[in-house]
């Protein structure tokens, strides 16, 4: 298990609106947060924070994945059951509800609950008590309902696939966490706290993002968010030595969205002949210039079986200047 957190970091202008939100909603008397975002961007994290930034923070927190448990054991999971109410509940059976009260309820995927466990959420939301499955009495429970959600729930109401009435009472409070994408240089900023985490945790040298690394980072779309970034890093502390994040350090998957020279050669060139609104932004050309010299570089690497001195006839420079360039490209770590 990954060392856990509970700070949000950045310093965004989106994030310093995202703690502040979580910093008033977390001791108010919202009964229930909406908190929307892509995977991997924080929508864990956010939930925990309320429940440690509201007067439950003593008490439980109880984190339930609706996409996880089957349709058929959901009820019985989060209501409990007694002795006898279905083949099988030999013993009577508290559940995660009731696991929760006074503390905080985290439905996360709330998007994957069935209809019939919608309906009873609903219910409870109103009333604040339920039954066990089997009982005659209901229990009465006082818990905050944090629900989350990586799809935009209303497009699945209007497919017919969440109660309305359910989403207008969650969404009252809703709390949307931006993507990883949108958060500019905090990308850089987090890549350097999971580094010195990892460090912290795995051992090995304090590693520093290279600039063409950097370069790499603000451009990439991030689509696993976070968690893509802190898997990244802790998978480099393990594997790689020396003091530097290097371009060769980056998985193919990073590389051949922002390094196929051929369509960002293709971009710097459309953006050289073109003027006004459709000139790139100079952070493009130097990425597109950078990717399409590093793909050079490698690609004659590869042919002279890595003798640089070859390579560096072959493209004919120096072998000190290659040496030089690969270095500032993030090819080769620093001497
Ligand atoms: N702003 C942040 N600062 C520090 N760590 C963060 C931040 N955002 C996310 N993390 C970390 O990134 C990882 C992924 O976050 P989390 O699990 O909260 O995402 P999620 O949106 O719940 O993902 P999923 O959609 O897969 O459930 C966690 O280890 C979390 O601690
Ligand atoms: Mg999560």
């Amino acid at each position: 298990m990954k060392p856990s957190q509970t700070k949000l970091i950045g310093e965004h202008p989106s994030i310093v609106a995202l703690r502040d939100l979580i910093a008033r909603v977390a001791p108010s008397r919202a009964g229930t947060v909406l908190i929307y975002g892509e995977t991997g961007s924080g929508k864990g994290l956010v939930a925990r924070m309320i429940h440690e930034g509201s007067q439950r923070a003593a008490k439980a927190f109880v984190d339930i994945n609706c996409a996880a448990i089957p349709a058929e054991l959901l009820e019985s999971e989060l209501f409990g059951h007694e002795r006898g109410a279905f083949t099988g509940a030999v013993m009577k059976k508290e559940g995660l509800i009731e696991a929760g009260n006074g503390g905080s309820v985290f439905l996360d995927e709330i998007r994957e609950l069935h209809p019939v466990m919608q309906a009873k959420i609903l219910t409870l939301l109103d009333t604040k008590r339920f039954r066990r499955v089997g009982a005659v009495k209901p229990i009465d429970v006082d818990v905050r309902f944090i629900a989350a959600t990586n799809k935009i729930l209303l497009q699945e109401v209007n497919a017919g696939k969440f109660r309305d009435d359910l989403y207008y009472r969650l969404q009252v409070i809703s709390i949307n966490v931006p993507p990883l994408r949108e958060r500019g240089s905090d990308i850089l900023l987090l890549a350097d706290n999971f580094l010195h985490k990892y460090q912290q945790a795995h051992g090995g040298q304090r590693k520093q993002v290279h600039p063409e690394v950097a370069q790499i980072f603000l451009t990439y779309s991030w689509p696993g968010n976070v968690r893509e970034l802190e898997n990244l890093m802790e998978r480099i502390c393990l594997l790689e030595d020396g003091p530097q994040v290097l371009v060769s350090h980056l998985p193919a998957r990073i590389l051949r969205t922002v390094q196929n020279p051929l369509p960002m050669a293709a971009a710097a060139s459309a953006a050289a002949t073109q003027v006004g609104e459709s000139a790139r932004a100079p952070a493009e050309y130097h990425a597109a210039t950078a990717a399409f010299q590093r793909a050079l570089i490698a690609r004659v690497m590869q042919e002279c079986q890595h003798h640089i001195a070859d390579a560096a006839e072959r493209l004919n420079l120096s072998r000190h200047a290659l040496r030089h360039q690969m270095i500032k490209l993030g090819m080769l770590p620093k001497e």
